[in-house]
């Protein structure tokens, strides 16, 4: 059985006051919710402030990113090791908007994939078509090569230290969510897709599913059987939002 787990991305947002409003909200609504896992990934200078203010409540932290490289020469970077420092689980790696902004490719990715893993930290690997992927038919593709990147660089093995995000980027902060269908469809085809290289892996695999989740459609898309959580942008900086979300993760009893 696979616990779900809800992260919020946080995104290019916050301040140290207004974190500090929302987790004063958001840790008391969560403390309850003991079968289901919760995180937020927060812009780097936020960690300090997660570590003191989420350090003992059940709300684990992490980054939306990370540089491929170890310590050294490489100015702006934030390396994998400083990101343990600073008591993070979880690092996102490959968000849509690093690829389609900052143009990280496949191999960045799972460069970064592999320095995440070897620092003790989750990755949590993004993952998703275009919307002219979508329209072209070449969905399953798209995210077949983007997780192929990663067995190739870490081995197979290395996706049961992880968790997988589908996040279409046409349902990106646009409003649009796919279809509980659609989401399943293609969730189904991810895990197929480890299993044909490792069944057990694939079976324990979290695949997130993330693009306009609120709290309106999170306990449709949390009822599918091959989605594990969801990766939530917007609805995870309004408390009450997110800790529906939250309680829509947690099975019934
Ligand atoms: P929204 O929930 O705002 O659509 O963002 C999704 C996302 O990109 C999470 O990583």
């Amino acid at each position: 059985m696979r616990v779900k787990l809800v992260a919020g991305n946080w995104k290019m947002n916050g301040s140290l006051a207004s974190n500090q409003g929302l987790l004063s909200a958001i840790i008391p609504a969560i403390a309850p919710f003991s079968r289901m896992k919760c995180a937020v990934c927060v812009p780097f200078p936020y960690l300090a402030q997660m570590r003191q203010m989420l350090g003992g409540s059940n709300i684990a932290w992490g980054a939306q990113d990370l540089c491929e490289f170890d310590n050294g020469a490489y100015t702006g970077g934030v390396s994998a090791s400083m990101l343990a420092d600073f008591g993070c689980r979880y690092v996102l790696v490959g968000h849509s908007e690093r690829r389609g902004m900052f143009g990280e490719s496949d191999e960045v990715v799972a460069v970064k994939f592999g320095k995440a893993l070897a620092a003790g930290l989750t990755p949590i690997l993004c993952i998703g078509e275009t919307l002219a992927e979508r329209e072209a038919g070449v969905t399953e593709n798209t995210v077949a090569r983007q997780i192929d990147a990663v067995i190739a660089h870490s081995g197979v093995k290395a996706l049961g230290q992880a968790v997988v995000a589908y996040e279409p980027v046409w349902a990106i902060g646009t409003g649009k969510t796919a279809t509980t269908e659609q989401a399943q469809m293609v969730h189904a085809f991810i895990r197929g897709r480890v299993a044909a290289a490792d069944e057990e892996v694939a079976a324990a695999l979290p695949i997130l599913y993330g693009g306009s989740v609120k709290a309106a459609n999170s306990a449709q898309l949390f009822a599918m059987p091959d989605i594990d959580g969801g990766l939530i942008g917007g609805a995870s900086l309004i408390a009450d939002e997110f800790a529906v979300i939250c309680r829509s993760a947690q099975p019934a009893d």
